[in-house]
């Protein structure tokens, strides 16, 4: 053979390895879901247009709670959730007229870590669709936003609707759910209304691991009541809440019965059985709890008010009134009830001392594009 055509030879080999290794690590990065061709849409070149979209914040009632890969927002344990109507955070995104990403939340600029993690999400996307523009993002929230209220899945779950929108994506909901993964993990569920799962999932590259819907928002006369206790943002975020909450000598026990716990939330649900429900989602909620006092240092969301709230809910138990709570990374008290006791539960909560302020919510719908915007 030829000199030349051997080179010929090695080189071709060489490019063929170097593509297989660039797509391996692209496809790791996006959560391995996307498929290659949503990138060759060839429009490169079409002026990008605002978008805005809409999604609802989710109460987790088999919680996300420990991660087993920090860089792909992989959990270690599967989660169920509510996704809570009435509740909503509207993403508006166009091209920046900065040579950088801008953020604003509620009006607030948002600079520093929260932003350079956005930059990372956005990141994604512009992977995904070869365009290199900065972009402008404005958040609005109707509720407090970082105090345990799911602003972060709400968020993240209309920024990756937008997104997709304004590049021109076409992608299913896992796929967006896969994506809204890496900006927050909660933010997953939210993609979807009614009661969601997000599957642990085992593969190392995170394509097993998204939400699916379990049941659709209208099968079940079902409120969630919020009880505020503290308007401040949380003093530790999610994700350090959960590295150091696996100092806990709880944790191993708190990943290994996850699974039994998702199973009996999963039945109730089917079944339509708030009792079963409610008692699955209290236990687990106090579990995540108890791993989190014990961490090293301690790690303590709630308040005085949060336990009277606890306390204010037994009561409505012990008196016939089926309430039952459950308390995400913040100090804010979350009670499901059934639909025709909500005024009930409200007003018992509103009466509890230090609660602040009593949120009606019903179940909501999936994230989407608000139409009609330009
Ligand atoms: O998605 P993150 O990183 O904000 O974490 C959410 C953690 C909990 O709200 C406490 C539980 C959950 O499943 O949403």
């Amino acid at each position: 053979m030829q000199a030349e055509v051997v080179a010929d030879r090695l080189v071709y080999i060489f490019r063929f390895i170097y593509c297989g290794l660039y797509l391996s690590v692209w496809k790791e990065r996006i959560g391995g879901v996307v498929p290659v061709a949503a990138t060759m849409r060839g429009a490169e070149h079409v002026t990008l247009q605002a978008v805005r979209a809409r999604a609802h914040p989710n109460v987790a009632l088999v919680k996300y709670w420990g991660k087993r890969d920090l860089h792909l927002n992989l959990p270690a344990v599967g989660s169920i959730s509510l996704t809570l109507g009435g509740l909503y955070t509207e993403v508006t995104i166009q091209p920046s007229k900065a040579n950088r990403d801008e953020y604003r939340s509620n009006g607030r600029l948002v600079e520093g870590a929260p932003l350079s993690g956005l930059g990372r999400f956005l990141d994604l996307f512009r992977a995904l669709s070869g365009r290199q523009e900065r972009l402008s993002i404005e958040a609005k929230s109707n509720f407090p936003v970082a105090a345990g209220l799911a602003s972060s899945a709400s968020t993240y779950a209309a920024l990756t609707v937008a997104l997709a929108a304004l590049y021109g994506i076409r992608l299913s909901k896992e796929q967006l759910s896969a994506l809204a993964r890496q900006g927050s993990g909660s933010a997953c569920r939210s993609i979807w209304g009614g009661f969601v799962e997000w599957r642990r999932g085992e593969r190392p590259d995170g394509s097993d691991s998204f939400a699916s819907r379990l049941v659709s928002p209208p099968d079940w006369p079902i409120t969630v009541i919020v009880a505020i206790t503290d308007f401040q943002p949380k003093h530790t975020v999610s994700r350090d809440g959960m590295r150091q909450s696996e100092t806990s000598p709880f944790y191993p026990a708190w990943v290994a019965s996850q699974v039994d716990d998702l199973d009996e939330a999963r039945r109730a649900i089917g079944a339509g059985d708030l009792e079963r429900l409610g008692s699955v989602a209290e236990r687990n909620c106090l579990k995540m709890h108890a791993v989190a006092f014990t961490a090293r240092p301690p790690l303590v969301y709630w308040r005085p008010a949060t336990l009277a709230a606890v306390e204010t809910v037994w009561k409505l138990r012990a008196a016939g009134v089926p309430a039952y709570f459950t308390i995400d990374a913040g100090p804010q008290v979350k009670v499901l009830c059934r639909t025709q006791d909500r005024a009930t539960v409200q007003g018992a909560l509103a009466a509890t001392p230090g609660v602040r302020k009593v949120i009606l919510c019903h179940p909501g719908g999936d994230a989407q594009l608000v139409e009609g915007f330009h």
